[in-house]
């Protein structure tokens, strides 16, 4: 008699053969698409700011402000725009380097500078003890000795000035120009979202334009018909043939179209898939598609809770408890007693009123809640996601963490 073992494995194998997926990987938020679609005229305005890199060796240090919403590409052009121009550098023997940085993830302009130094030369730039500006005319130095040109692509500079404080824009447009005995030889894109960049005390509509004049680029959101084609390429990709329907690919645009948000109909289109093959079926049918849009809510991916330390999220599921449905506001009072049950529930040390009010004040930078004071209260609001949706995710993801931690045996996972 067969092992049952022997006979999972052999069903396991056997439902990877059966999967509709050809290549799940195209569907990864970080993967190139093949062809940039619908980004024609953007794609022409960053060459018409970045040309000069190649052909004006030397002069210009030209920089550009990309913004826009939510998956409206802002990551893929900047990304495949600096993928292209390296190809045409090579062609005309300029040494170019194209540098793409996350300022999301990055705690401070030190940090960043760091991270800079690291992708630029890890090995002589990055140096111990260096203080951001030394290690600024380092990379300077060291692109000016090597005659290197570079083409730096901040992402999400809303967030990290948001969160830091710190206005590294300024810093980053003067690059390179200070030095006026070397020749100019660095071009940065920026990258932020649409509603947070005119919330910036340091970037109001007016130092924008001073500083990006004409290279300031919007991004608008997708039409359902574009859409449709940024789906269709995806899934000649990532899908077996037939298996996804045409009016499976319409179905989903016309979901996210109400966003215009190419990231939300491609992770749709994922998790329809990955329902299909769950199921066992050989096709991917509408009703995959309903459950993939009941799992993810757009504003709430996996993306936008992952960054979160297991205190926030703990301190955001509280709120989410706490706050009644027909309520906008819930007091700090009611947040903190939430906060003590979660803490037991989910076996984390708790921490106290001053250190929890500055957590809250961290969330409210994120804009996952808004915080006022009113009547002397102290409230906390939740004003993009649907409590419950909310709830439910926090909860499964804190559930997964307390697991991976009871298995792994180890310390509390957080204190
Ligand atoms: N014009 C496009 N053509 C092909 N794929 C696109 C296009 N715009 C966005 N995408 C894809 O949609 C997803 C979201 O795009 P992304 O650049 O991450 O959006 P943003 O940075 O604006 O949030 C990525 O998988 C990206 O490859
Ligand atoms: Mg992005």
């Amino acid at each position: 008699m067969k092992e049952k073992v022997v006979e999972y494995i052999e069903a396991a194998i056997s439902r990877v053969k059966d999967s509709v997926f050809v290549d799940e990987s195209r569907l990864d938020f970080d993967y190139m698409p093949l062809r940039l679609l619908h980004r024609d005229v953007e794609l022409k305005r960053l060459a018409q700011a970045f040309h000069l890199l190649l052909d004006n060796l030397g002069r210009a240090s030209p920089r550009a402000l990309v913004f826009g919403g939510v998956g409206v590409g802002k990551t893929v052009l900047a990304k495949f725009f600096g993928e292209n121009l390296i190809k045409v550098a090579k062609s005309r023997e300029v040494n170019l380097v194209y540098v793409y940085l996350n300022c999301r993830t990055v705690e401070s302009k030190w940090s960043l500078v760091l991270n800079l130094a690291m992708k630029v030369n890890p090995h002589e730039l990055a140096v111990r003890g260096y203080g951001p500006s030394q290690m600024l005319r380092g990379i300077c130095n060291y692109l000016n000795d090597n005659d290197l040109y570079l083409l730096l692509t901040l992402d999400e500079v809303d967030f990290f000035i948001k969160r830091t404080g710190e206005n590294m824009i300024y810093d980053f447009t003067r690059l390179g120009e200070e030095l006026t005995t070397f020749p100019k030889r660095i071009g940065v894109i920026f990258i932020a979202r649409d509603h947070a960049i005119y919330e910036l005390p340091q970037l109001d509509p007016s130092t924008v334009s001073i500083l990006f004049g004409a290279n300031t680029i919007e991004l608008p959101p997708y039409q359902a018909l574009e859409l449709r084609d940024i789906l269709l390429q995806r899934m000649i990709e990532a899908f077996k043939p037939y298996t996804v329907s045409e009016e499976v690919v319409d179905f989903i645009a016309d979901i996210a179209g109400e966003q215009g948000d190419a990231r939300y109909a491609i992770e749709i289109l994922a998790f329809a898939g990955r329902y299909a093959d769950l199921e066992d079926s050989r096709r991917v049918t509408p009703e995959h598609v309903r459950k993939a849009r009941m799992k993810i809510y757009p504003r709430i991916r996996q993306d936008y809770l992952a960054p979160l330390s297991i205190q926030e999220k703990v301190i955001l599921l509280a709120v989410a408890r706490g706050v009644k449905p027909d309520e906008a506001y819930i007091d700090f009072k009611d947040v903190r007693k939430a906060y003590q049950i979660c803490c037991e529930e989910y076996a984390l040390t708790k921490i106290g009123l001053v250190q929890l009010q500055g957590v809250l004040a961290e969330l409210s930078k994120t804009g996952l809640v808004n915080l006022k004071t009113a009547h002397g209260r102290f409230l906390v609001g939740l004003p993009e996601i649907p409590i419950e949706i909310l709830r439910r995710e926090l909860e499964n993801t804190l559930n997964n963490e307390r697991n991976k931690y009871r298995q792994s045996k180890k310390r509390p996972i957080c204190s």
